[in-house]
């Protein structure tokens, strides 16, 4: 949420944040703005509301060309305040102290009202203003930039990723974080600070990834890093496998659609290494796994949205395959309540960004409540907040996912999940050898058999048109298909703006059919497993009723074909573990082609971002 680049460079360092601003703009897309500090030594700033491409325009447009070898800039998810120019970031404070924010300050009107005593006035209704006013004030007694901002950083309640340029200052940038992610990019021309290494790839592949509380001077051929502490610390320089055209549209039209087509290749990656002939690499998981995970007597899993679905697809998994106790539930509950944490339980968390604030926070709540449990983190994000607090690890290799809507990063965490319900199904001798090579088996299918269901997109699309003027829709499906039906209907909300709803398919004689009518139509997953009768006779009660359906089934589950209903054979033969997968890809296109036929932002839905990291 909200995106930070910021840069000392030999050169003008405004192409730079233009280029990250682009690059970050999954991160939020209300506002944007860009502050260098020119030759002078003095401000210039520049500020729009809407897309990164706006400010560009306004930039172009502008008679005296702004640059600098120093600026910070940022693209905006608004929080405090509505997406209008004098709430988009940088702030400045007296022209003296400019900052960008990523996070949320709880305490900013108490701050405030401080400020107000003092004489700074207001010129936004942000949270983050008050930053620049505290690092100002902070500067009044103090002869260096890095000691002001540490000290006003002390008086900040809430989450933290900061960039700080002052006028007073003008070779150096402060950067902090505390709660929301930060990392310095390291070059021969320059050094840079961003939220995501994806903003830097084109200048550098090496990174620092600060710690919690760290706080850096990042100069032009040097960075010094203290810790929470104040201490001086050296931090790995890392090399990342990111290569900058992996965030290149190529020849797509969208960001979602290309990731719904590298799927086959995304799932080959995640496998990579991780499969040796027919059985799993239980170290894929961390050295430790194989010792540890003989231990184990439950799984709870934390996670949200799409992670979440993957996760309670993989709650049927764990308890049907691997013979173990889960359960799951969404970080945002998790986080406050006062769950009961037995030791011998593996907590599990779920994440694409591995920095969604809620799923972070509950993985801290469970390591507070009970130190002897064993923390392992899937996600899509090396070096994320999420993955350097957990014990054990695994990426999921899918590669940068920029669409906000998750695709790619929902069907490889599902492997990775399959992948684990082996792991701990053989260590705790719950899984035979001809389970795990029948399962393995499986896995190594499904990039060819995802590629077959691609090529079913034009049916898929021919479809849409039932939805655009639809205000509801429903999906249903039983066993891991509720799981799957659930993620169908966020896509459809999250891209459509269309309300879609998933049951539990024998849930529906409890309550929702009675929304059913000839306008709401409704998705029905039917694979060929041992609930399809059951579901058939779902979808007869649905169809009575008089709604559009469409089914996506298996060829062998040959439902009975309706008046306005369209049935879509999308494959045979699924195992247990693959059709959720596979079923996953029509829901996919549908949604994509619904957003198409509405012409929505298909890339950046209203009000989201692609990365939660406040609450
Ligand atoms: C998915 O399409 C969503 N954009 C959203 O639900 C997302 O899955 C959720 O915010 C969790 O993100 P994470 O996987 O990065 O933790």
């Amino acid at each position: 949420m909200c995106g930070i680049v910021g840069g000392v460079s030999k050169k003008n360092i405004v192409p730079v944040l233009l280029d990250g601003l682009n690059r970050l703009e999954y991160r939020g897309y209300d506002s944007a703005g860009i502050i260098v500090l020119s030759e002078d030594k003095k401000f210039d700033l520049i500020r729009s509301v809407g897309k990164v491409e706006v400010l560009e325009n306004k930039l172009k447009a502008r008679k005296n060309k702004i640059k600098g070898n120093i600026g910070i800039a940022h693209t905006r998810w608004a929080t405090h305040g509505e997406p209008a120019s004098h709430n988009a970031h940088p702030h400045v404070s007296k022209n003296s102290v400019s900052v960008v924010h990523n996070g949320i300050i709880e305490n900013y009107l108490d701050l405030k009202e401080n400020q107000l005593d003092q004489g700074y006035k207001f010129l936004s209704e942000t949270d983050t203003e008050v930053i620049a006013h505290e690092i100002d004030l902070s500067m009044r007694s103090n002869n260096n930039l890095i000691s002001s901002v540490q000290n006003a950083v002390k008086s900040l309640k809430g989450s933290y990723g900061l960039g700080v340029i002052s006028s007073k200052y003008p070779d150096q940038i402060i950067a902090t974080r505390k709660g929301s992610p930060l990392l310095i990019g390291i070059s021969k021309n320059g050094n840079y600070i961003a939220s995501d290494q994806i903003a830097l790839l084109s200048l550098t592949k090496k990174f620092i990834f600060l710690e919690e509380g760290d706080i850096a001077i990042v100069l032009i051929d040097k960075v010094t890093i203290y810790d929470s502490n104040g201490n001086e610390v050296v931090r790995p320089i890392k090399s990342s496998k990111l290569k900058a055209g992996q965030v290149d549209i190529g020849s797509y039209k969208h960001f979602m659609q290309k990731e719904i087509f590298e799927q086959p290749q995304a799932i080959r990656d995640t496998l990579e290494s991780r499969i040796s002939f027919n059985s799993v690499n239980i170290s894929a998981f961390g050295d430790q796994a194989k010792k540890k995970f003989k231990d184990i007597f439950r799984v709870q899993i934390i996670a949200c949205g799409t992670s979440y679905n993957a996760g309670l697809v993989a709650k049927y998994w764990i308890e049907d395959i691997a013979k173990i106790p889960c359960n799951i539930e969404v970080a945002s509950e998790y986080r406050y309540r006062r769950p009961i944490l037995l030791d011998k339980t593996l907590f599990l968390t779920i994440s694409q960004s591995g920095e969604t604030a809620d799923t972070l926070e509950a993985l801290k709540t469970a390591i507070k409540i009970n130190k002897n449990i064993l923390t392992l983190s899937i996600t899509n994000t090396a070096e994320s907040s999420i993955t350097r607090l957990s014990e054990l690890n695994f990426l999921t290799n899918a590669g940068p996912e920029i669409g906000v809507a998750s695709t790619k990063a929902f069907t490889t965490q599902l492997v990775a999940l399959a992948l684990l319900t082996i792991a701990l199904g053989k260590s705790k001798g719950n899984i035979n050898e001809t389970q795990e090579k029948d399962i393995v088996n499986g896995l190594k299918r499904l990039p060819g058999l995802i590629t077959e269901t691609l090529q079913q997109a034009k049916q898929i699309k021919r479809l849409a048109f039932r939805f655009k003027n639809k205000n509801s829709a429903l999906f249903l499906g039983r066993g891991t298909m509720h799981a799957i039906a659930l993620e169908g209907a966020l896509k459809l909300k999250e891209i459509s703006y269309i309300h879609a709803e998933a049951y539990a398919a024998g849930e529906l004689k409890h309550g929702p059919i009675a929304l059913i009518d000839e306008n709401i139509p409704v998705v029905a997953i039917a694979p060929n497993d041992e609930l399809l009768e059951k579901l058939k006779s779902n979808i007869q009660e649905v169809k009575s009723r008089g709604s559009y359906m469409i089914v996506f089934e298996d060829f062998g589950s040959k439902v009975e074909s309706m008046p306005t209903m369209e049935i879509v054979p999308i494959t045979s033969n699924l195992g247990r573990i693959t059709a959720p997968i596979i079923f996953t890809i029509p829901l996919q296109l549908l949604s994509y082609f619904v957003a198409i036929e509405k012409g929505t932002n298909v890339d950046k839905p209203r009000n989201l971002a692609k990365s939660v990291t406040v609450e």
